[in-house]
Parts: C-alpha cells; sequence; structure tokens
C-alpha cells in the first residue's frame, strides 16, 4: 500500500482508504476499495486531493504468486449450483425493455409507454415461473445485475422486482398481487430517468441540494405514468412511496407504519438490500452478509420487521461462489448452501479442502467476513 502523488494514479488502482473532502467529514467522497476511474481522477484533481493511499490491482499471471500454487486453481464454482433464480434470456429481456422504456417516456410517447408496460405482465409470469417452487429454498439474485454502472438503473429494477416477488410469494400474497407487486417493482425507478445525470452517475459525495433533486424521483415517476393512464392505482402509489419509511423519516409525505401502501414497503427493502450489494459510482459493492446486518439492524425501525424476515429467509447469505475469511486464518470461496444458509460448505483456497460448516467437526470455525476475489490473490 503505497500513498502516491494524484498524477501517479492511473485508472484501474483500487483505494485504499476513505477520503473526505474537507467540508462533509462524515460521508466520504469515495470509499476504500473504490476501483479509480477517469472520473473519479478528474473530481479529486478538481477539489484540490493532491496524494492518495491506492494500490495496483492485480495484474500479473497467477502461476507466478509467491504461495507456488495457483490460488486460482481451486475457484472453480460448480456451475448448476450457482443456477441463475431467472434465465439469461429473460434477464436481457427486461434489462432492454427498460432500456426501451427509459426511450419512449424520454419521448413522451404515450403509446410505447403503455405497451412496454403492458408487456411486463409476461414477463414477470415468466420470471415467476423460473422461481423454485418450494417457498423455504433460498434464490441467487446475484447474477441479475449487468457488469457496468452505466446500466445500473436497469439491472436494479430488475433485482428489485425479483426481490419484492419472492418475498410477496413468502408473505402469502396471491399469484395475481405477486405478478403486479413485480411489475410496480420493476418501475419503482422510472422517476430517476428524469433526474440528471449529471446527478445520479456523480462519482463522489452528493450535496444536499442534489439529494433534494434525486428524492423528486418518486413524485416524477408516479405523475407521469399517471398522466399517461399507463398502469393501476396500486402501482402508482406503490412508486409514489417506496422511499417512506416506518417510523415516519421517509419521503415524499413522511408516511408511517400502516399509512404506506404494503407494496411501497416491501419494494423498500427490496431496494435497500439490492443498493448496499451493487456497485455504485462513489462507493464499492457491500457483500450479502453485511448488507442483512445492516437491514437487520433497520428492522422495526425504518423497515418492517416481518419484510425483512422473509427478506432473510428468500436470499442467499452467502451465494455461491462468494469467497469468505474463516476464524481459523483460511480462506475460502462457498460451494453448496442449500442444506444451511448460515454454514455453508466452503472449498479452502490453499488446501483445496472441502469444509462444510454445519459438520459437527467444524462447529467451531466461523465466518469472519466475506471478502473479494480480488482480496484473496493478492493477501500475500
Ligand atoms: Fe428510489
Amino acid at each position: 500500500m503505497f500513498k502516491l502523488s494524484i498524477d501517479d494514479i492511473t485508472p484501474g488502482m483500487i483505494i485504499q482508504q476513505d477520503i473526505y473532502d474537507g467540508k462533509n467529514a462524515f460521508a466520504p467522497l469515495l470509499c476504500e476499495g473504490t476501483r479509480v476511474t477517469s472520473n473519479f481522477l478528474y473530481q479529486l484533481k478538481k477539489r484540490g486531493v493532491t496524494h492518495l493511499l491506492a494500490r495496483k490491482p492485480f495484474q500479473g499471471d497467477v502461476s507466478s504468486l509467491p504461495t507456488g500454487k495457483n490460488p486460482l486453481a481451486s475457484v472453480n464454482i460448480p456451475v448448476s449450483k450457482s443456477k441463475p433464480v431467472i434465465a439469461s434470456k429473460t434477464k436481457n429481456e427486461v434489462l432492454k425493455t427498460m432500456k426501451d422504456f427509459q426511450i419512449s417516456l424520454s419521448g413522451l410517447d404515450e403509446n410505447d409507454v403503455c405497451k412496454i408496460v403492458n408487456s411486463l405482465d409476461d414477463i414477470m409470469n415468466r420470471i415467476v415461473r423460473d422461481f423454485p417452487k418450494n417457498l423455504t429454498h433460498t434464490i441467487n439474485v446475484h447474477h441479475l445485475r449487468g457488469n457496468d454502472m452505466a446500466s445500473y438503473l436497469y439491472g436494479h429494477s430488475l433485482s428489485v422486482a425479483v426481490i419484492s416477488m419472492a418475498i410477496g410469494q413468502y408473505l402469502g400474497l396471491s399469484p395475481e398481487e405477486v405478478l403486479l407487486l413485480g411489475k410496480c417493482a420493476s418501475l419503482h425507478d422510472i422517476g430517476m430517468y428524469m433526474v440528471s445525470d449529471e446527478i445520479t452517475r456523480k462519482p463522489a459525495f452528493i450535496r444536499k441540494d442534489e439529494h433534494e433533486n434525486i428524492k423528486r424521483h418518486t413524485q416524477l415517476g408516479y405523475r407521469s405514468l399517471l398522466k399517461m393512464d399507463a398502469a393501476d392505482q396500486n402501482i402508482y402509489e406503490g412508486i409514489l412511496y417506496h422511499h417512506e419509511r416506518i417510523d415516519g423519516s421517509g419521503y415524499p409525505l413522511g408516511l408511517k407504519g400502516e399509512e404506506i401502501p404494503l407494496w411501497s414497503r416491501i419494494i423498500a427493502v427490496a431496494d435497500t438490500y439490492d443498493a448496499m450489494t451493487s456497485e455504485r459510482f462513489h462507493r464499492p459493492a457491500r457483500t450479502p452478509s453485511d448488507s442483512c446486518e445492516f437491514i437487520m439492524a433497520s428492522a422495526n425501525r425504518t423497515l418492517e420487521y416481518d419484510i425483512v424476515a422473509a427478506l432473510l429467509r428468500r436470499i442467499e447469505i452467502y451465494p455461491v461462489g462468494i469467497c469468505v475469511k474463516l476464524s481459523n486464518g483460511d480462506y475460502g470461496v462457498v460451494i453448496e448452501n442449500i442444506r444451511s444458509k448460515l454454514r455453508p460448505t466452503v472449498r479452502i483456497i490453499d488446501s483445496d479442502n472441502i469444509v462444510n460448516l454445519n459438520d459437527r467437526k467444524f462447529l467451531d470455525i466461523t465466518i469472519l467476513s466475506a471478502i473479494s476475489y480480488q482480496d484473496i490473490i493478492e493477501r500475500k
């Protein structure tokens, strides 16, 4: 880890310390672990940052690592066990639909907007058909996003729809209600298409006035669909109130508890989980397990307890393929999590041993944290 002059930092390097701009000591401009982009460099220089703790990403041949063992050799993920919750064809179709929707909405093409909203019925139907039939089976939602942050909103819409429908099923909503909830969740952030890109894609701390601008997205989405008569009242309200919080701390109206429609309360939980586990312009993604800790702490405060409990029952906290650090000092990759979602089976990187954490002989080993694949490679 080196403190480098800003002029020696190049895109792709990893920031090793939260960076603050002095005016706001509470919220970092960029968080530790963020990968530098040319836009970040421009913004940092503009703010007078002269030096940074940063490191180069691992670029060499893995066989040349000092361990004498190729760590990647043991990190092969059993594809059958990391099966996406929905088919990739459906995923691509949803991403394209959301993109078309944004174009029609910005062109105020009422007919196209209504046509696309109607087509979501069939898509949501197909997504639910791919869900596990047994409601106690968990789903891996970490395959749903695109790889580039430019399409974050499209992937976020899909992911929030899938998580919301999984929660809705668990809470006993009828199949028709689950489909409409999915439709509403896939449209929940459409108001963001009407907020300036400069703010939504800002790679740095968002100022208070900019945040106020972002907060308008709930009303903008609500009004545009209402004006075009593109859906029904439940969907409009689901969109309008998805940032309300049960303690009254949300927006736009500061509604409390059951004053907030059920769909909005469900979307709020799904939205929070997906946003935390996604890489954003100004911070890296948090792990599913860390995000669940945060959401559990919010249960009965800002988020509804039963909905949080349903989320924790239905999503994978340690998805197959995630890297973990164990209390005995080993690093491993989760290769199976069906028998116990909190005590998965892990393949140890250095020894290739298989450790089923649910096995009696391994009960004293705990998972300390989920860590990035890059950090495992670079840990020496
Ligand atoms: Fe939102």
